[in-house]
């Protein structure tokens, strides 16, 4: 993903230079040569960061500068000065501009200057996407941790507590054993109960931490090929067949492995659970979207009804019979995808299918990498 430059100056020969050099170190840059038409084109296409100069005909850099923020306030603006105007630039930071630059433009100092004010605008991002998530997630996500923290001991006490007394009953000398059966039965039966309350209380807690901190490179391809392959073995043969379809040219996105198979495998965990008859079809497709890296998966299963669909991502919203879903599995996938920075939507016809779309920022390719 490249980082997206607006230069504005009514100097054309400058501007054509300063865009010839940053295109050369791989940004994406666009101009624009007054106030006016520096504002049209941020109505019209994504801008990280405004190089705009100070002395601008017609509405000039101040005014231009408080129009940006007032529009967009996530833009970072750089003043472009000469010693004339310093003033008017120091005047520009008190209103919201990250730096100022003195004319004639040093190219090194440009080029950090746009990635520093770049950086900030993502930390922003960040900001404001994680206390949108808290907001939304952070009173159950708590109450979820605690609840699974508390109830994990007592139910892994009672898990080891029965297979301890499995291995008594084998060691004992039973005189009559139909009662020996009905105790067999009885302490398996605590086993594989145990053994969900384990699987919920391990649920509840990715829920509530949301996200793994370690953050790595990772070849969404691989990842998917991997994981299909140990999930058809698991599959009963013959009911439900994965194709996958994968854009060999996807470039890399940043995030936590784990945390990525978990949102791929809830999402096939809940196809093949939509899946009655026995000509399921799951279709794993990536794509590549503008600046996304697209995961599209899709099944031809029973569909959800449209007044289901606004309430699936909710955390506990299950259709599925007790003992068997949680409702948390696909807003712990929401929460893992919206961390990122990404999206996660979905279509779906009743008696037709669904398809799941999440979308991936792509790692910032090129000599200026983020810090996450
Ligand atoms: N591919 C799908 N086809 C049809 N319905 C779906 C599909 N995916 C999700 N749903 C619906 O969304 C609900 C919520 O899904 P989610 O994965 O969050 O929870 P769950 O599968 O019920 O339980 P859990 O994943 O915690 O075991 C499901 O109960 C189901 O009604
Ligand atoms: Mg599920």
């Amino acid at each position: 993903m490249k980082i997206k430059v607006l230069l504005v100056d009514d100097e054309v020969d400058l501007v054509n230079v300063l865009a010839e050099r940053l295109t050369i170190r791989d940004f994406e840059v666009s101009k624009a040569y007054s106030g006016e038409e520096a504002l049209r084109v941020l109505g019209e296409i994504g801008i990280d960061v405004v190089i705009l100069d100070v002395m601008l005909p017609g509405m000039d850099g101040l005014a231009t500068l408080r129009e940006i923020k007032k529009k967009i306030p996530l833009v970072e603006v750089i003043m472009l000065t000469g010693h004339g105007t310093l003033e008017t630039a120091v005047e520009g930071m008190k209103l919201g501009a990250y730096d100022f630059l003195f004319k004639p433009v040093e190219s090194q100092n440009l080029v950090e200057k746009i990635a520093k004010a770049y950086r900030r605008k993502s930390e922003q991002e960040d900001r404001i996407r994680n206390a949108e998530i808290d907001r939304i997630m952070g009173p159950v996500g708590d109450l979820a941790a605690g609840i699974a923290h508390e109830i994990n001991n007592p139910v892994a006490i009672m898990v080891e507590e029965a297979g301890w007394i499995d291995d008594l009953i084998k060691d004992e000398d039973f005189s009559r054993p139909e009662n020996l059966d009905e105790l067999k039965r009885s302490m398996q039966k605590i086993r594989s109960q145990g053994e969900r309350c384990k699987e919920i209380t391990q649920k509840l807690l990715s829920f509530a931490r949301r996200s793994d901190p370690r953050i790595f490179e990772v070849q969404i391809n691989t990842l998917i090929e991997e994981l299909v392959t140990t999930y058809r073995r698991r599959l009963q043969s013959g009911a439900v067949t994965i194709i996958t379809d994968l854009e060999p040219l996807l470039p890399v996105i940043k995030a936590s492995p784990s945390d990525m198979q978990q949102v791929i495998l809830n999402i096939l965990n809940n196809a093949v659970d939509a899946i009655e008859s026995d000509k399921g079809v799951i279709q794993i497709r990536t794509r590549i979207q503008e600046n996304w890296a697209v995961i599209d998966i899709a099944d031809n299963g029973q569909g959800i009804p449209n007044a289901q669909l606004e309430r699936i991502f909710d955390p506990f919203f299950t259709t599925k019979p007790v003992g068997k879903g949680t409702g948390l599995g696909l807003s712990i996938c929401y929460g893992i995808v919206k961390k990122l920075g990404g999206d996660i939507t979905v279509e779906s016809q009743v008696g037709i299918g669904t398809t799941f779309h999440v979308r991936l920022p792509i790692a910032q390719a090129g000599g200026i990498k983020t810090e996450h």
